[in-house]
């Protein structure tokens, strides 16, 4: 064969064989030193178990792989366990990777694989990139469990801290949920279900009014005091403009009741993200965003053993199949 022939043969091999189990470690854990392939044999009912806790009622046992790794943390030695499972989402063949210290601890989980579009989504964006959000180390940003700690803390404590937190994930909550509801509302009117989707929009409605209360702890903490009633308009707007969705939708025109869901409700919801926050000197959304950071509670979409907050209208399912996979790859790696 001739030799450049013989290079440029090579290199495709190398460009076309699937990424080994080790490369997609050691980019989980650029700090590790060695890594061992495992082979385990996994009991039946072990199996079994897992499969039902992740909910998989069919199709083979995911290619899951096992490692052992020595990594370099803070100049220290460090025994890690990582897995690593193949998905299939929407956006693509990727794998997950995730790694836990000697005590269980998840010290980092990552995506990997072409990350392009799994980047733009809020859930999955976490997992990707240079600053995926578990650390290991010192100057570690929010590490999983932590999440649990904060919200045992906002559950718990009584001090400043504790407040705001339990602001936060209460916010975050009715958000979500607010969100959910919203694009069910969507789902209806664009199936021409405006019976459902009337019904849906007084619920939405009645949703978002409900959550009025929460807006008296959050105002004077997150904006000046005089924004209260500002803050109860743009809620009593929403709620409004919801109506609006209701008797458009009573009317049986679907297109018409499309056109006054996004420019009634959608603005009105971004009127409120929008808002010029005074005190934090940002728009609403953005400034609540870092205030989530600083109090170490940052996107705060996953507990492990908790599943999956759906993230946005078209990726729940891209986010369940990552959830489902971590959830996996952590069962496997408390065995
Ligand atoms: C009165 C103000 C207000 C209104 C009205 C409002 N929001 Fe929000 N929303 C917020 C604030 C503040 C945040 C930031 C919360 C955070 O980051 O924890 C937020 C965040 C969100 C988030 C992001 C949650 C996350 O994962 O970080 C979603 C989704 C959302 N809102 C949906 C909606 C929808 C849909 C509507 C309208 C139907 C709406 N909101 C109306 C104040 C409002």
């Amino acid at each position: 064969m001739h030799f450049a022939s013989w290079i440029s043969s090579l290199t495709l091999l190398a460009a076309s064989a699937p990424p080994s189990g080790e490369e997609d470690v050691r980019a989980l854990l650029p700090e590790a030193t060695t890594v061992r392939s495992l082979a385990l044999a996994w009991p039946e009912e072990e199996l079994r178990a897992i499969a039902m806790a992740v909910g998989r009622t069919e199709g083979p046992d995911p290619a899951f792989q096992y490692f052992e790794v020595e990594a370099a943390v803070d100049g220290k030695s460090a025994k890690l366990r990582a897995g690593l499972v193949p998905v299939q989402g929407k956006w693509g063949a990727m794998r997950v990777a995730a790694a836990v210290d000697e005590r269980g601890t998840v010290v980092r989980i990552k995506i990997l694989g072409d990350s392009k579009n799994v980047a733009e989504e809020s859930f999955l964006s976490q997992f990707v990139g240079r600053w995926a959000p578990v650390q290991i180390g010192p100057n570690s940003r929010l590490s999983l469990s932590s999440l649990v700690e904060k919200r045992k803390e906002a559950e718990e404590g009584s001090g400043e801290e504790a407040a705001k937190l339990r602001t936060l994930f209460h916010l975050k909550e009715k958000m979500d949920e607010i969100q959910l509801r919203a694009d069910g509302l969507l789902g209806a009117i664009d199936r021409g279900d405006l019976q459902v989707a009337a019904a849906q929009a007084r619920n939405l409605s009645k949703e978002i009014g409900d959550v009025k209360p929460l807006w008296k702890d959050f105002a004077p903490v997150f904006l000046d005091a005089k924004d209260l009633p500002a803050i109860q308009a743009l809620v009593d707007a929403t709620s409004k403009a919801c109506d609006e969705v209701a008797a458009s939708a009573g009317k049986g025109d679907a297109k018409a009741t499309r056109d006054v869901y996004f420019q009634a409700v959608e603005r009105a919801c971004g009127r409120c993200h929008g808002y010029d926050d005074h005190r934090l000197r940002k728009p609403l959304q953005k400034a609540i965003g870092e205030q989530r950071d600083a109090l170490g509670i940052g996107q705060g979409f996953f507990l492990v053993g908790h599943d999956v907050v759906p993230a946005g209208p078209h990726t729940i399912d891209d986010s369940r199949v990552v959830a489902l996979a971590i959830k996996e790859i952590l069962l496997r790696l408390a065995k």
